[in-house]
């Protein structure tokens, strides 16, 4: 794997791969795989998750990182720095760059102009395919397999990115349902659902979130500000509540990428079902699978 900028360049054997050094990782632990590596953290835009759980993984590791949080703009520079000449600047002196950009095409252009591995740590509304990964280990760590999976995605699934690379990645398995519940004008893009088209997966839209029917309910995230106004109806009638895992199927289990606003009330954190705090915590050993894929340490 040269790089990671999208689900698309995971086929199923890879991403099994990584599921399964993740699950080593987190039964074993890491060690000095990667002494002597140099990881960058460019992140043009928020996060907390991605960004620490990467440094966190590289120090697991015996990598060294650094982090850059923006473009240099100056008084005196007319414009900010490019990310370009920010990319190629370090680029000789690390072993692989993760980055999170609004752009949805930069990150892909960059990882054209240099070398070293480029991890794409979100790219505008496009994709999150390092929590995609996560997300799927989480999934195997709740019921095994991915194949027969029957899954509702629940949110802004035109905008939020991490659930488009979870689609993309959930089209390598077998016989998967995905009900994809959006309030209107937020329907999950057509370009993600490939795998769907013509294999043994099965895909349902809904504005409606039946939840007596899944195992799993992936809360994709609904923003206070989407590009089609959400009613506060439509708002509470998907948010996750106490309410509303009782009428879900026995031992259904959540899972959101994080945060949330409202979309999974407080009250289900206690619950047996809330399953986010860990697949959060299971996200740091994805991506010490996916450093030590990527980043060849130095000789
Ligand atoms: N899930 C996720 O990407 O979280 P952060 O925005 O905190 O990195």
């Amino acid at each position: 794997m040269p790089g990671l900028v999208s689900a698309r360049e995971l086929d199923r054997a890879k991403s099994d791969q990584l599921i399964s050094r993740a699950s080593r990782f987190l039964d074993e632990g890491g060690g000095p795989l990667l002494a002597g590596s140099v990881i960058g953290l460019l992140f043009y835009s928020d996060s907390l998750r991605t960004r620490a759980g990467f440094e966190v993984a590289a120090a697991n590791l015996s990598a060294r990182t650094f982090v850059v949080s923006g473009a240099r703009h100056t008084p005196v520079m007319s414009m900010a720095e490019p990310v370009q000449d920010a990319v190629r600047s370090i680029a000789g002196w690390c072993d692989a760059i993760c980055v999170r950009h609004p752009d949805a095409t930069l990150v892909g252009e960059l990882a054209e102009l240099i070398d070293v591995p480029i991890v794409n740590c979100g790219n505008g509304e496009d994709e999150h395919p390092t929590q995609a990964l996560a997300d799927v280990f989480a999934i195997s760590r709740i019921r095994g397999s991915i194949d027969g999976l029957r899954l509702a995605v629940v949110g802004d699934l035109a905008g939020m990115r991490a659930v488009h690379s979870l689609m993309l990645l959930l089209g390598n398995y077998r016989d998967v349902f995905v009900r994809c519940v959006s309030p209107p004008g937020l329907q999950m893009p057509v370009q993600y659902l490939g795998g769907f088209a013509s294999s043994t997966n099965t895909i349902e839209h809904s504005a409606r979130a039946r939840l007596d029917d899944v195992e799993v309910v992936y809360v994709a995230g609904l923003p206070r500000h989407t590009r089609v106004e959400v009613s506060d109806a439509d708002r509470a009638h998907l948010s996750v509540t106490r309410e509303a895992l009782r009428r879900a199927r026995p031992g259904v289990r959540v899972l959101c990428p994080l945060p949330r606003i409202d979309e999974i009330a407080q009250e289900v954190d206690a619950t047996p079902e809330a399953f986010y705090f860990e697949q959060s915590r299971l996200a740091l050993f994805m991506r010490m699978a996916i450093l030590t894929e990527l980043v060849r340490p130095p000789r």
